[in-house]
């Protein structure tokens, strides 16, 4: 009467839900394949469920590296509910015509690009479970529509990575897969410190599906940046607009070649936006005054540029600050 332990509460509840959980018991009992969700009623030709010690006879050797992993341990020691019992056809579905025909691929839910199953069919397979949460946003995400399945970042036949059952050791390692930009972004001059350890991509981004975009985890750029940086937020007395509207109007995200991961260099960075006619900036850093452009370079502008005066470029809470200078 294992079945029972699943309705504590109904057991003790009114006589009506009683009977009807007996009544949902015995159609269990009687017939396992009613266990499955509804949806996946006609999956794999209508197939029923044979149990994972017929999928062990053929399959024994993946068994070895499943064992040790998360689902493993929860579907064989510590099962919640009657879907996490069937272990194997958890996720391949049920596998009564598969034992019988191997080479009919309809007849199982298999994951690697070779078995050919959809990837919709596969996504559904691990959804059934793990709908909703990170994944509230996964349907429409750019990586669920480039027809990418859970298995080209997930590997849950064994345990490669600490945590998260990746198909690499590690989340960033993971990305890289696909993502070789960024891992050339990442090495760059001065780079946020993902290669390092301090931080991985899902700081930043949730691969499932966010409502922002570039998969972020937060509503915008700016609200990702403050969950570290939040200094940055202020509020301040006197705010320097682009910084308020964008950060990524002077930094790149993932590394740069410039210092500080800045987009463009001093002080060209902040002529981009200040020129002529809007105060002494232009006329401070005109070629002539360039080192070799002519006439005598400007010492005020050696180095470390516009932030020499203007040090507090991200905004000042100082009553003379206007000018970003304290
Ligand atoms: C009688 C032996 C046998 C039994 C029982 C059996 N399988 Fe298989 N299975 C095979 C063989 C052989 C293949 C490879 C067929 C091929 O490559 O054409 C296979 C292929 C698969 C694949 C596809 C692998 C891929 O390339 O993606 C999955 C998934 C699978 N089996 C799961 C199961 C599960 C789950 C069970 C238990 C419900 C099970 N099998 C029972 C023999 C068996
Ligand atoms: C949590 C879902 C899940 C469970 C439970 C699960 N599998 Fe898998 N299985 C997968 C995924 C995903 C892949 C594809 C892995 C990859 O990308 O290489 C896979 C691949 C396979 C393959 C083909 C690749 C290989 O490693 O040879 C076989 C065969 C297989 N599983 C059999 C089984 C058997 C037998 C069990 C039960 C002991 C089982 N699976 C339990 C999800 C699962
Ligand atoms: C029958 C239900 C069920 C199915 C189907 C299922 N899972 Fe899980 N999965 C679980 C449970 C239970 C856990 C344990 C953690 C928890 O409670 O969330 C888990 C944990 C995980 C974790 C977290 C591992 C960790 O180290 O924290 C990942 C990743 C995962 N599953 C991926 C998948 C993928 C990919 C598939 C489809 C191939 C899949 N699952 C299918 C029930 C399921
Ligand atoms: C683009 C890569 C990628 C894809 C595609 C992907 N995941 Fe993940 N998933 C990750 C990463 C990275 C983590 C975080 C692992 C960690 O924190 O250790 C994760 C974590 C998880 C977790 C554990 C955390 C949690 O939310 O409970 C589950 C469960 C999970 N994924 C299920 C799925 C399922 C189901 C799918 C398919 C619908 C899927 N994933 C598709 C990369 C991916
Ligand atoms: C199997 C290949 C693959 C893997 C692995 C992968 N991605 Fe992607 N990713 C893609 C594809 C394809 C796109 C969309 C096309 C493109 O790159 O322009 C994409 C797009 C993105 C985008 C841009 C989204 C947008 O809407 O602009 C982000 C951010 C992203 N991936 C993050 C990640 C992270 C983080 C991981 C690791 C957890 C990861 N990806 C793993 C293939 C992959
Ligand atoms: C510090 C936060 C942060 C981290 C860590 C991070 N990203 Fe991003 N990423 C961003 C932001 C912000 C954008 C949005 C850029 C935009 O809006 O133009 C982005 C954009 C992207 C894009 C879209 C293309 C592009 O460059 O605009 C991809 C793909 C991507 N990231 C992949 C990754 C991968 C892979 C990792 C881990 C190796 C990673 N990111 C780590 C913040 C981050
Ligand atoms: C998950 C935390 C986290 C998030 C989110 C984050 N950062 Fe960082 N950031 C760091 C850490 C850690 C460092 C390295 C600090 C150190 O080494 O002293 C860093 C360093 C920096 C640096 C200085 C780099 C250098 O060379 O000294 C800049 C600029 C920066 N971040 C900008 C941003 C921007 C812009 C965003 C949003 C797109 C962002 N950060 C999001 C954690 C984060
Ligand atoms: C108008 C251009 C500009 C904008 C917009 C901007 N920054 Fe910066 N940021 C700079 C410059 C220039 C430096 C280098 C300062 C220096 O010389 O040390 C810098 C340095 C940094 C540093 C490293 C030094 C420090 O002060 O901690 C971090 C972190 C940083 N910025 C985060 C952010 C975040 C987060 C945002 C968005 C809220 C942002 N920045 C928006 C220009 C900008
Ligand atoms: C993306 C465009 C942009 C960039 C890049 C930029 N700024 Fe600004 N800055 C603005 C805007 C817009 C204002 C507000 C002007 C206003 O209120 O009239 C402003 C205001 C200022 C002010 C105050 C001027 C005033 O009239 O109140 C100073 C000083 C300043 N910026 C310095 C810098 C420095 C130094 C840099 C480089 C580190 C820089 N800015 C980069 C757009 C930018
Ligand atoms: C030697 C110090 C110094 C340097 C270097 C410097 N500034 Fe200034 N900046 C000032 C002073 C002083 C003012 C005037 C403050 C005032 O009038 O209140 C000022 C004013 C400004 C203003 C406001 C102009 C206005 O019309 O009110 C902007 C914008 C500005 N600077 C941008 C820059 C930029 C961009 C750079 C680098 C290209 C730069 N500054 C380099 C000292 C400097």
């Amino acid at each position: 009467m294992n079945y029972l332990r699943t309705f504590p509460t109904i057991r003790v509840g009114l006589v009506a839900s009683y009977v009807g959980a007996i009544a949902l018991v015995s159609t269990i009992l009687a017939k396992p394949s009613t266990s499955a969700p509804a949806a996946a009623v006609a999956l794999n030709g209508g197939a029923t469920y044979i149990g994972e010690a017929d999928c062990l006879v053929c399959h024994g050797n993946v068994n070895k590296q499943f064992s040790h992993t998360l689902h493993a341990d929860v579907f064989r020691l510590n099962q919640q509910n009657e879907k996490e019992k069937i272990t194997c056809e958890a996720c391949h579905g049920p596998g009564s015509k598969h034992s019988e025909d191997k080479k009919n691929r309809s007849a199982i839910v298999g994951f690697t690009k070779e078995w050919g199953t959809p990837v919709a069919e596969q996504t559904a397979m691990c959804l059934t479970c793990h709908q909703g949460g990170q994944r509230m946003f996964w349907p429409g995400s750019t990586h669920a529509n480039s027809q990418m399945s859970c298995s080209d970042c997930h590997n849950p036949m064994a345990k490669i990575s600490a945590t998260g059952l990746l198909k690499k050791q590690s989340i960033n390692e993971t990305c890289y897969t696909c993502h070789q930009q960024q891992r050339a972004e990442f090495s760059k001059r001065s780079h946020m410190p993902v290669n390092e350890g301090k931080m991985s991509c899902v700081d930043c981004h949730n691969p499932h599906g966010s409502p922002s975009k570039a998969l972020l985890k937060t509503d915008s750029v700016n609200e990702t940046c403050y969950t570290c940086h939040a200094e940055k937020r202020g509020p301040f007395l006197w705010e320097h607009a682009p910084v308020r509207d964008n950060c990524l109007s002077c930094h790149n995200a993932h590394g740069s070649n410039h210092v500080k991961l800045l987009t463009v260099a001093p002080p060209m960075l902040c002529q981009q936006c200040h020129g002529n006619g809007q105060g002494h900036q232009a006329s401070l850093f005109n070629a002539s005054q360039i080192v070799g452009g002519g006439g005598a370079p400007n010492t005020r502008i050696m180095s470390h540029s516009c932030q020499n005066c203007h040090s507090q470029v991200h905004g000042s809470n100082h009553p003379g600050g206007a000018r970003f200078q304290r």
